[in-house]
């Protein structure tokens, strides 16, 4: 399978539209199909839109974004895309005649997913010219947010397909979940289909409005399951003994009527009553703003939960030790290209991203220490404290920093910043961060900085590990001899 620097998007509504965002920003161009010619503008506001959260959900260096082109041309998407995902209605027959005809258009070692919310892949690929590329990779709105896509195969689908389209998904900050066998709804819609339907009896009978049963979700259980599903919470509720008290005690609750899974019949009564229930919730505010507000809080709950290195916090955290992997990468080249060679290490490729400008248009104070902070993290890297290093409880921490700014950059701006090792011993390493624009190789900011390595608990200066000591006295050597040779000599 190949390397997906291109994603084709079949239709381009509410889904393919997060789906664009969500590859823009990691880097990979995106040709987005629509048969409407209008969801052109569509699909680029989505994307504009989605930026702002998307910004915030992580600092870590992100390569350039990608291009985002639009056609009404299916078959022109399916010529050129690595990787296509089809986002259009929910019908099968439109979703069969549509994956049919595309698929003789994209060459045979391109994979096709289909968003489907519920359908079966088996009768998704019915018609497909090489049906073994093609999967179901069901997402969850916003798609450039929530990290889940449920992937499952069809009885023609191949181990080689579901592979590649898991790999896909992780390179995007995604946490695919592998479905062992095709059901209809997969597995979260079938969970959520149930939640949905006990919903609309209570609200048929009377037994709550809209806004109380959100309350009776989102004040508790929604709370528990952003990072501990229902199974794990119901070992808990067992208290010691877990699971097995658990279904001892409430065993007998199974049989009792809590329960009715067969929907309710939609009544014009009922539907009057749902949306007049979540009008009254939604209090005047409008998708958009209730988007913004969601999204917001998407963030917020991932960032902490990547705290405790859980759900979908630690699909946030190796997305961002794969992104400050692949930003030390021209480091880890040049030194296994045979440096060092007394040459400062060009150690970081950025870009001031447009949410970095104060109001003089230039980059802020405050992102010169993350940029500085981003090319230090990449040489120590490349010297081997990496996030496993740092899981055996040893890190550099921070103890002095000096800015100089010498010029100023601007929004979108290309730069680059290099490092010399000036001093190196058993528990310190001070640097010298040059950061250059690339447009004209001007310094814009130096930065000294003086890093303590640190072991927790008990949270004392200690001695590194030998092997990075070693790669990091090896480079200031190299480095205080390039600069000696390099140095004018006296007359
Ligand atoms: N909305 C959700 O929350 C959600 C979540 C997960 C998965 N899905 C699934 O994603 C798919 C798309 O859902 P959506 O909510 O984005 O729908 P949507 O109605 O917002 O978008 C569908 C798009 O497909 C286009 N389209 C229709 N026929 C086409 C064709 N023949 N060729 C190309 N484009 C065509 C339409 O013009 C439209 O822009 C569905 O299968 C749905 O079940 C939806």
């Amino acid at each position: 399978m190949r390397q997906v620097k291109t994603l084709g998007l079949l239709g381009t509504g509410v889904i393919g539209g997060g789906w664009a965002a969500r590859v823009l920003h990691f880097g990979i161009d995106v040709i987005a199909a629509d048969v409407k010619p209008e969801m052109e503008e569509w699909i680029r506001g989505a994307v504009a839109n989605a930026e702002g959260a998307l910004a915030r959900l992580t600092f870590a260096p992100l390569p350039p974004k990608g291009r985002l082109s639009f056609t009404t041309d299916l078959h022109a998407m399916a010529r050129q895309a690595d990787f296509i995902q089809e986002n259009i209605p929910e019908q099968l027959e439109l979703k069969q005649r549509v994956l049919a005809e595309v698929s003789r258009h994209a060459p045979p070692d391109v994979v096709i997913a289909s968003s489907t919310s519920g359908l079966m892949p088996s009768e998704l690929q019915r018609d497909m010219s090489a049906p073994e590329r093609f999967l179901v990779a069901h997402p969850f709105n916003p798609v450039y947010l929530l990290p889940l896509v449920e992937l499952v195969g069809g009885q023609r689908t191949s181990a080689a397909t579901l592979e590649a389209a898991s790999h896909f998904f992780r390179y995007i900050g995604m946490h695919p979940l592998r479905v062992r066998r095709e059901v209809p709804g997969h597995l979260t819609d079938r969970l959520q289909e149930a939640l949905w339907r006990e919903i609309l009896h209570m609200v048929n009978e009377d037994v709550a409005t809209t806004g109380e049963l959100d309350d009776s979700i989102v004040y508790g259980p929604g709370l528990r399951w952003a990072a501990m599903g229902t199974n794990l919470i119901y070992h808990l509720a067992g208290g010691e003994t877990g699971m097995r008290h658990m279904l001892r005690q409430f065993g007998p609750c199974l049989k009792w009527p809590w329960t009715k899974l067969e929907a309710p019949e939609l009544t014009e009564g009922l539907i009057d009553k749902m949306v007049a229930g979540t009008q009254a919730q939604a209090a005047g505010r409008s998708i958009r703003e209730l988007e913004r507000l969601r999204d917001d809080y998407l963030v917020a709950i991932q960032q902490v939960l990547k705290q405790y290195n859980i759900g979908a916090g630690a699909t946030l955290r190796a997305l961002e030790e794969r992104l400050y992997e692949d930003a030390g990468g021209p480091a880890r080249a040049a030194l296994s290209a045979g440096r060092p060679d007394g040459e400062p290490l060009r150690v970081l490729e950025t870009r001031v991203r447009p949410e970095w400008i104060d109001y003089n248009g230039h980059m802020t104070d405050s992102r010169y220490l993350q940029v500085f902070g981003d090319a230090t993290d990449a040489l120590f890297r490349y010297a081997g404290i990496d996030d496993a290093y740092r899981r055996s409880g040893r890190a550099m921490y921070t103890v002095e920093t000096h800015v100089m700014h010498k010029a100023e950059a601007r929004a979108l701006e290309p730069l680059y910043v290099t490092t010399r090792i000036l001093e190196t011993d058993d528990k310190r390493v001070r640097l010298l961060h040059a950061l250059h624009r690339q447009r004209d190789e001007g310094l814009v900011a130096t930065a000294e900085q003086v890093y303590l390595h640190v072991s927790a608990p008990p949270g004392k200066a200690s001695a590194m590990d030998a092997a990075v000591r070693a790669r990091l006295a090896a480079i200031q050597a190299a480095q205080a001899s390039g600069a000696a040779a390099a140095a004018p000599t006296r007359a």
